[in-house]
């Protein structure tokens, strides 16, 4: 029996292959990273993560000075290299559709497969529709000239990003869709330092491995969308929904995260999963069975509208030509992803109303400006609420959560906010003299104030 420890590639290397490809490097495989854009190449092979990942730079660097991880462009070199060849490029959505473009999947296995020719275990990691692995595998067999010893399997991917290491080397699950015994075992020896740590390992079918990744990611979607919808009725009725979040966490069954109300989700994955999702479920015939997951993106996506609507309220009523300072443009706090960003949705939105945006995001205004050059881009929190007639909080860094509102009064034209992510105090704010608004809360003094603990409680996950 062969003992030489397996060799993996890892073909695309954006932010689920960088990392895995880094971590299975530091688990003391050899790993080639693989690529088609020479520039990414170019920065990982220097050290340089080309995207903001914390504690990802130094991994990578640990995994360079180690020898175990090269990158490069060349598929003939990965075909050669690989016992077990990882794919994990982007499934983004198609322009135009709801579906996921699986162009890059495709021709990832395709380019492996007929250049490999010898046994092998080829796994898909990209989140993909149900069907795509089996419809991969026929493909896979046609062309390549190891024909049936070229093995496929999937095994979905969890990480969530700015916790992409930790989740990567120390994950809540491992699932494992394969379709042979010889399979399972090639993943069990490539995942045995994950596993030894006895973590909860599911062994299944093709389908059902590809479909675990979205219903997770629609039950996560679902899950905020529930506390949004409730703070739309909050906001109809005076009742606070921070207060009413906090009082269904509790509940065991039901569990205080991604129970956050506020602006939504955004990212690389949970918007276009579940439309995605929506759109296979159609093609199969069961469009009904998910439909519900339409209603979903519906109430993500008037949070967008209502905070615009809070920051109006608060300019009195017309934002032409008003100042506002957008606090935030990541999807999320510890990411420089504006992927489907309801932050830089929202500063977008108020920009076509008239107003004069200013952006500040610690990590993300260069993307931000790539997608959207037409806002003002500023590199502090100070130049971006000076003379501000309304802030916005969009992305609920801490560098924001932390801010003196007292210090920020000083800065602002008008001491007037809208905290999008119920991150700030709103007593603190209205103790010093700021109009405060929130999403589902009521709008004056008086509101019930939440604990510090019932705060932990919602606090999202880290
Ligand atoms: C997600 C899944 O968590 C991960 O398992 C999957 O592999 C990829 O998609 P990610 O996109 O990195 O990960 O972000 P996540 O931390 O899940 O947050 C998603 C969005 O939901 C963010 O925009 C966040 O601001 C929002 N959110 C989260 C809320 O609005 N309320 C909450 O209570 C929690």
């Amino acid at each position: 029996m062969n003992t030489e420890p397996l060799r993996v590639t890892v073909i695309g290397t954006g932010y689920l292959g960088a990392t895995h490809a880094v971590c299975m490097a530091i688990l003391g495989y050899d790993v080639l990273g693989v690529d088609v854009d020479r520039e990414k190449i170019a920065e990982l092979s220097a050290g340089r993560v080309p995207f903001f990942e914390p504690g990802l730079d130094e991994k990578l660097r640990e995994a360079l000075g180690s020898d175990r991880i090269r990158f490069t462009a060349d598929f003939d070199e990965a075909a050669r290299f690989g016992d077990i060849h990882f794919v994990c490029v982007g499934t983004p959505q198609q322009e135009g559709s709801n579906a996921a473009e699986l162009a890059y999947v495709e021709s990832a296995f395709r380019e492996l497969a007929t250049r490999i020719d010898r046994k092998a275990l080829l796994v898909g990691k990209s989140t993909v529709p149900v069907g795509t692995a089996q419809r991969l595998t026929e493909m896979v067999h046609d062309v390549s000239p190891a024909g049936d010893e070229l093995e496929l399997a999937w095994n979905p991917e969890f990480l969530r990003e700015g916790f992409a290491v930790e989740d990567t080397l120390h994950p809540d699950r491992l699932v494992f869709g394969v379709t042979s015994e010889w399979a399972e075992q090639q993943l069990r020896a490539v995942f045995r330092p994950i596993l030894d740590e006895d973590t909860p390992l599911v062994v299944a079918d093709l389908a059902t491995a590809e479909l675990v990744k979205v219903a997770a990611n629609s039950f996560l979607a679902t899950k905020i969308s529930y506390i949004n919808a409730m703070a739309e009725v909050c906001e109809a009725t005076g009742a606070d929904v921070d207060l009413l979040a906090t009082a269904l966490s509790y509940d065991d069954r039901i569990g205080g995260r991604f129970l956050k109300p506020g602006l939504g989700f955004g990212g690389g994955c949970l918007p276009k999963d579940i439309r995605a999702f929506r759109h296979r479920a159609e093609e199969l015939g069961i469009g009904q069975s998910v439909a519900f997951l339409g209603e979903v993106d519906a109430i993500n996506i008037r949070r967008r509208e209502r905070t615009v609507d809070l920051v109006r309220e608060l300019a009195g009523g017309d934002l032409t030509g008003v100042r506002v300072a957008a606090l935030g443009a990541a999807f999320k706090p510890n990411s420089d992803d504006v992927r489907d960003a309801p932050a830089l949705d929202v500063a977008r939105l108020l920009y076509l109303e008239g107003a004069h945006v200013v952006v500040y995001d610690p990590e993300a205004n260069a993307n931000a400006h790539r997608a959207y050059p037409d806002l003002d881009y500023v590199d502090s929190l100070g130049d971006a609420t000076d003379g501000a007639e309304v802030v916005v909080l969009l992305t609920e860094w801490d560098e924001f959560r932390s801010a003196d509102p007292g210090l920020l009064g000083h800065i602002v034209a008008q001491r007037r906010i809208v905290d999008a992510r119920h991150a700030l105090d709103a007593e603190r704010y209205r103790a010093a003299g700021w109009e405060y608004r929130a999403l589902g809360r009521p709008d004056g003094a008086g509101a019930a104030q939440l604990t510090p603990h019932e705060k932990d409680v919602l606090t999202p996950p880290s």
